[in-house]
């Protein structure tokens, strides 16, 4: 059973996707591959990622097994480093593009035909605002694609992205543990014996409870994997509900840890996470 989350533009977005961040282009294909068997209809992809190709094939081995349809998938895609040129050291050039064109060029592509609706990510509320304050705004942003988990439960922000009929999507929402940055010492949401105290009740996972929490918030959720038994874990997340007190219990581990803090970015003059929410 697939549940969606409701888009501005009409659009129904499936609630789970697969996050595709670091995995392997010699084992991705396998893995969208197994992730349409198994039910996935949403899939969060990058050009940054550099696996994009295999996931077409992927799909398009599945479409043409006539297993799904082009229709029924949300393929998710983000405008690549491109667009933010790197000095050097790996240090992003602060450009003279203001998002504001940016977004007009994003337009276009709807007009286009090229894709049915166009989003934003790691944006906070001053720019998200700044959007749909523009002047001659045609399409507002169907999706904020944000970091979040229990340790960075982005309440303010998902409110008010959701008081603008713009939804969310949660990402690294198993806290990323593959992340290459990651140091000993760094909190550990698969491990935290309070999540693992609430899976047990359910007889459900950690990484279950983990992507629940988001379904419930009417959000949707993108756990990357490149493993079948993950990948099928992780799907298995219809068929349990966390208690209004489990919900407020999560949600009171926040600690504002972001996992994803682009510190290549902090001097663009457009680094969003300086801001409150
Ligand atoms: N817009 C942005 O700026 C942005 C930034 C970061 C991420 N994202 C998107 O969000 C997706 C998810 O975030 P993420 O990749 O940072 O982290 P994540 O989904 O929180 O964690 C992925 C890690 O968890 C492991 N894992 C998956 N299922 C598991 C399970 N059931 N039990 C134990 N471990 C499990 C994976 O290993 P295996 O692969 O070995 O299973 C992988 O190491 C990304 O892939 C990407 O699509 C977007």
């Amino acid at each position: 059973m697939v549940t969606y989350v409701q888009l501005s533009t009409k659009a129904k977005m499936p609630i789970l996707g697969l996050g595709t961040w670091q995995a392997p282009p010699g084992k991705v294909e396998e893995a969208v591959k197994f992730a349409i068997d198994v039910g996935y209809r949403h899939f969060d992809c990058a050009y940054l990622y550099k696996n994009e190709s295999e996931i077409g094939d992927g799909i398009q081995q599945k479409i043409k097994e006539g297993v799904v349809k082009r229709e029924d998938l949300f393929v998710v895609s983000k405008a690549g480093e491109e667009t933010h040129p790197v000095d050097d050291n790996g240090m992003i050039v602060p450009s003279n593009t203001d998002i504001l064109d940016t977004w007009e060029a994003m337009e276009e592509l709807v007009d286009a035909g090229l894709v049915k609706a166009i989003g934003i990510s790691n944006f906070n509320h001053k720019q998200i605002e700044r959007i749909l304050t523009k002047p001659g705004l045609k399409f507002k942003p169907a999706n904020n694609q944000i970091e979040c988990h229990p340790y960075l439960t982005q309440e303010k922000l998902i409110n008010y992205c959701q008081s603008k009929g713009i939804s969310v999507t949660a990402y690294s929402p198993l806290g990323s543990p593959d992340r290459p940055w990651a140091k000993p010492g760094d909190p550990t949401l698969l491990e935290d014996p309070k999540i693992k105290e609430i899976a047990i009740k359910h007889r459900k996972t950690s990484a279950q409870v983990l992507i629940r929490f988001h379904i419930q918030r009417n959000v949707a959720v993108i756990p990357k994997s490149d493993k079948p038994h993950h990948i099928e874990e992780n799907f298995k997340v219809f068929d349990f509900e966390l208690t209004n007190e489990e919900m407020e219990t999560i949600l009171s581990f926040n600690r504002n840890w972001r996992i994803v803090e682009m510190l290549n970015a902090v001097n663009h003059k457009e680094y969003p996470f300086e801001e409150d929410y």
